[in-house]
């Protein structure tokens, strides 16, 4: 599934620094869900979704783990991603994969889909 351009994930000054929170830009599809990260001025999107085993990313209370400040660990098997790059960094994906990005833009405080 696409998103739509223009469409607006979240507030900047609602994301953590460093952190990472997931937005669900159709309610009525809750699978195709886009993880918003945050490192400092670094503001990056991705599609939702493990490329080890296609899980979401998010524990079962909505969090995403964050380590050391700088990865997201999936909550399914422990791999890890860049925060910014969205590149495994360990666990069970391979060597080269990554999660899928999404263009975004930030425009008047609201980080949209580009
Ligand atoms: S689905 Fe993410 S580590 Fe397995």
């Amino acid at each position: 599934m696409s998103f739509a351009r223009g469409i607006v994930l979240t507030r900047l000054d609602a994301l953590p620094d460093p952190g990472a929170i997931v937005v669900v830009p159709h309610p009525d599809e809750p699978f195709a869900s886009i993880l918003v990260t945050r490192k400092g001025q670094a503001i990056s999107a991705f599609r939702n979704k493990c490329p080890h085993a296609g899980y979401p990313l998010q524990r079962s209370n909505g969090q995403v783990m964050l380590q050391e400040g700088r990865y997201i660990v999936c909550a399914a098997h422990g791999a890890s991603f860049g925060l910014v790059s969205g590149e495994c960094a360990g666990g069970p994906c391979n060597n080269g994969d990554a999660l899928e990005r999404i263009a975004i833009e930030v425009r008047d405080g609201n980080v949209c889909v580009a």
